[in-house]
């Protein structure tokens, strides 16, 4: 059998890693500024969290929803407390596309409302209602075409208000910062406006923080810079450091009701362990603090360069719009200064590498990108 071929790959096989580093089969170091699509939050092998998850395989690596877990119990009491919304109540699953998948269904179980607002370039997932939210209709088969969903573009509060105020909707969702799009922040006012219209209209607002979440923006949630709290926040990738892991945070405003979301493999022990490891190396080393401080060093080391169009983002998730001359500068990294960075379209190029790079990291990357650039 062969694989499908539905990926582009890159000719290079990581084998190995360690923080922000991979090598290949034949030793080759990689600079990883792409974080494996911005899923590497504490950096590779990081040794409390290889520890945690060995000790837990030695235990008892699953058992189902049907019984008692204490690892769940314990990730949701520590994630409500480090990510601020300690009276949110956590279901686990194990993407981010499933994640949203619940959010909806939360949200409509909630409101009785069939309809989802979403903002224009949104990237979603590729589930079912998570691709229907997807701005792209070239990953959406005919299967997932729905009326249900209506786009509103993103900072245009008079065209968000008057969606809204249709009340049809189950639920508004936001990523914190748009991501597959190319780097583009909601502005704290289109979030304000978000919010109220939201309340009045009886909408839910749900955060996508599955890209822009766990720190990355050097806020524990890229909507917290905007002093909003939302109804659902969605989270995957950064949550478990690559063991796939998601998860909705859900306000206490929406009633639970046995039965009305689950899976199997959702909250499984390894992938709290997996989830625990990432919190506990959070705390300890200030990754949030780090994502902040160094985003900011890596934005300013980048500004003036004649390459750049735009630099967009915030933290560790940076956009940076090549001008026309240098789009090959991505290619170039990879294969010229081994440096993995992520990419959106033809003219972006997207930083999301692990939240424990140092500036000396920083400086290799603009020490390369800065020498393509002369
Ligand atoms: C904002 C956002 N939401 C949802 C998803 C889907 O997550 P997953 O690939 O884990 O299903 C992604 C993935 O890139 C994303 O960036």
């Amino acid at each position: 059998m062969e694989l499908f071929k539905t990926y582009k790959l890159w000719p290079i096989e990581p084998v190995k890693g360690s923080g922000c580093h991979v090598w290949d089969k034949e030793g080759t170091q990689y600079l990883d500024f792409y974080g494996g699509h911005a899923v590497i939050s504490i950096g590779h092998c990081h040794p409390t969290y290889v520890e945690m998850m060995q000790q837990q395989l030695t235990k008892l690596g699953f058992y189902s929803n049907a019984v008692e877990n204490s690892l769940q119990v314990e990730l949701a009491a520590r994630l409500g407390e480090q990510c601020g919304y300690p009276s949110h109540s956590l279901f686990l699953c194990n993407s981010g596309a499933e994640a949203n998948e619940n959010a909806f269904k939360a949200a409509s179980f909630h409101t009785g409302r069939k309809k989802i607002l979403a903002i224009g370039k949104a990237f979603h997932g590729r589930t079912s209602g998570a691709v229907a939210a997807t701005d792209n209709p070239t990953i959406q088969s005919a299967f997932n075409k729905t009326p249900n969903v209506t786009f509103t573009p993103l900072n245009d509060i008079e065209a968000l208000k008057s969606n809204l105020a249709t009340g049809e909707y189950a639920a508004l969702i936001m990523e914190g910062i748009q991501g597959v799009a190319g780097i583009f922040e909601p502005s704290a006012a289109f979030w304000k406006a978000a919010r109220q219209a939201c309340d009045a209209t009886g909408t839910l607002l749900i955060a996508d923080e599955i890209q822009s979440g766990y720190g990355r923006s050097g806020r524990f949630f890229a909507h917290q810079y905007a002093g909003v709290e939302a109804d659902i926040i969605s989270v995957a990738k950064g949550m478990g450091n690559g063991f796939p892991i998601g998860a909705i945070l859900i306000s206490d405003k929406i009633e639970a009701r046995y039965g009305m979301l689950g899976t199997t493999f959702g909250g499984n022990h390894l992938a709290c362990t997996a989830a625990l490891a990432v919190l506990k190396v959070m705390k300890e080393e200030r990754l949030v603090d780090n994502a902040a401080a160094v985003g900011q060093y890596l934005m300013d080391g980048l500004k003036g360069n004649k390459a750049i169009k735009e630099l967009r983002g915030k933290g560790l998730m940076i956009g940076i719009e090549l001008n026309e001359d240098w789009l090959d500068l991505r290619d170039r990294l990879l294969f010229e200064k081994h440096i993995f960075t992520g990419g959106a379209g033809k003219n972006v190029i997207r930083l999301l590498p692990p939240l424990m790079i140092s500036r000396k990291d920083a400086d290799a990357f603009l020490e390369a990108f800065n020498t393509l650039t002369l």
